[in-house]
């Protein structure tokens, strides 16, 4: 039922279709705390880590650097790479794991918690957000251009959907591995 409905965010501007994924997320990471099978919980974090991996990918690749050019804010913009590249490993060692592996839950639970933090930062009061809508971005072109990226990433994850292999991820070796002594 997830994958049923596609947004085709038609003419959203830029921070209205990434707070569109913000608000998707935000949902499935509530369906997944009160998930209760195993089942239940793959999917959903599934869905979380592929939504995630489009998400910062479009942000990276488009909003990001349109910011830092337009507003010049390095401190905004520096930071929020960071927290996606801690968002990034471990979405990735979730991708490694299983709802069967005792820390499963734990690492989609502190997954959710970065998210949130990080996602604040974006939308508050004099945060990227707010920034970008006081500079000259053109924030109707980027949301075409972010919805258009979006959707051409969501293909090329949809082709690896048909395909089963639920940790088999294209061009990555041996993603989270080094979990084992957690002191
Ligand atoms: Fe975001
Ligand atoms: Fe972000």
């Amino acid at each position: 039922m997830t994958k049923s409905k596609r947004k085709r965010a038609k003419s959203q501007d830029a921070i209205a279709l990434l707070k569109a994924d913000h608000r998707q997320v935000e949902k499935w990471f509530k369906e997944f705390e009160k998930a209760r099978t195993d089942g239940r919980k793959l999917e959903l974090a599934t869905d979380i880590c592929n939504a995630l991996k489009v998400h910062t990918t479009i942000e990276e690749e488009i909003f990001y650097p349109a910011f830092l050019d337009a507003t010049d804010e390095k401190d905004i913009h520096h930071e929020a790479e960071v927290e996606h590249n801690g968002a990034k490993k471990l979405i990735a060692e979730i991708e490694a794991s299983s709802p069967d592996d005792d820390y499963f839950d734990a690492k989609v639970t502190v997954l959710s918690e970065m998210i949130k933090h990080h996602v604040k930062e974006e939308e508050q009061p004099g945060g990227m957000f707010a920034e970008a809508r006081d500079s000259d971005m053109d924030l109707d072109q980027l949301g075409e251009q972010l919805a258009a990226r979006k959707a051409e990433l969501e293909d090329d994850a949809d082709d690896s959907d048909e395909t089963p292999p639920p940790r088999g991820q294209k061009e990555r070796s041996q993603p989270g591995r080094e979990m084992k002594n957690a002191r």
